[in-house]
């Protein structure tokens, strides 16, 4: 049988080496999991490291560290969105680098009990956290429109309404094979070396049951502000809709905006907050795609925090 796999970091060493790492330095990885990226940052420098998680499983997994690392470690169980409170009450003004690695970890994927795998036979739970609602509470209590829009924009999902419908009348529906079926049952059943027809299905309702897009967002402007000038963020993405949140944030806060019609030129923003460090996406290399398949739709983007001028008093009148 099958063991579950530990988790192996996607693009660690670009992440790490471009976090500038400092002694003394203070780094938040918001997206403990395993601790790939929490260890090799305290292996390569003499810094203190805040990793956050909102998986109770991945901090209980990593208190051993505190052993190797003592003080320089501190683990929070939280959301990454609250990084302001979490820092205030460690008593943290400021960070020199944070990183993100969205998604879900390889443990929680492969907990069938986790129910995040239209692979494994499970409870439809999808909860990285302790969040109120699962995903078969979200898809039993939820009208036949919610459903189609959540599959529809979280999903890209292109038979949404079709796919919708079928749920609602297949409910009660508690467990991931059974939701699999109904997607099959729209879409067809699984091809060998094709994608999972269930893919966006999942993707969508695990992205809603978690509220995933709203926490990178909120997240992101937390972070920008906790950032001492030339500190980085770092913000590795799965699929599109979280890299569309990233590059967009970098964009409106780098010198230069995107304009939303692209006919238009770019506009300057004159009071740039941050500068943007890849201009691409730095992808995996061939190396790391043929010994990660997690490493698959990967993209890491960076941006570090441009020194604030002062105001004049033109400006600040
Ligand atoms: C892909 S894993 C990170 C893996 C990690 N970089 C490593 O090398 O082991 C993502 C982790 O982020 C956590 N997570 C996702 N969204 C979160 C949020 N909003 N706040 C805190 N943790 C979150 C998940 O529970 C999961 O453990």
């Amino acid at each position: 049988m099958k063991k579950i796999n530990k988790h192996i970091p996607v693009l660690l060493d670009e992440t790490i080496k471009n976090l500038n790492l400092k002694d003394d330095g203070v780094y938040v990885d918001a997206t403990l999991g395993m601790g790939g990226y929490t260890r090799k940052i305290l292996d390569n420098s003499n810094c203190t490291l805040i990793g956050i998680d909102r998986d109770p499983f991945a901090i209980k997994e990593a208190l051993p560290l505190k052993k190797k690392y003592g003080v320089r470690l501190k683990l929070i169980n939280g959301l990454f969105s609250n990084i302001e409170e979490i820092l205030k009450e460690l008593k943290i003004q400021m960070i020199n680098g944070i990183t993100f690695d969205f998604g879900v970890s390889s443990p929680q994927l492969e907990n069938y009990k986790r129910g995040f795998s239209f692979r494994l036979d499970g409870p439809l739970d999808m909860r990285m956290g302790q969040n109120n609602f699962s995903a078969s509470d979200f898809i039993n209590k939820n009208d036949q429109i919610t459903i189609e829009n959540i599959l529809r924009f979280y999903g890209e999902e292109k038979k949404a309404r079709q796919i919708s419908k079928a749920i609602i009348s297949a409910r009660p529906i508690e467990t991931t094979k059974q939701l699999a079926e109904i997607v099959y049952t729209i879409l067809g059943t699984p091809k060998k070396n094709k994608i999972n027809p269930a893919t966006k299905t999942f993707q969508a309702l695990r992205i809603a049951v978690n509220n995933e897009l709203e926490e990178i967002k909120t997240a992101l402007n937390a972070s920008l502000k906790l950032l001492v000038p030339k500190g980085r963020i770092l913000a590795v993405s799965f699929h599109s809709l979280e890299d569309r949140i990233v590059k967009k944030f970098f964009h409106e806060n780098s010198n230069l905006k995107e304009n939303s019609n692209r006919h238009l030129p770019p506009s300057f923003n004159s009071s740039p907050k941050l500068k943007i460090i890849s201009k691409k996406p730095i992808l995996p290399t061939e190396t790391e795609l043929n010994h990660n398949i997690r490493s698959r739709s990967a993209k890491l983007r960076i941006a570090e925090k441009l020194p604030q001028k002062n105001k004049n008093i033109s400006e600040a009148a």
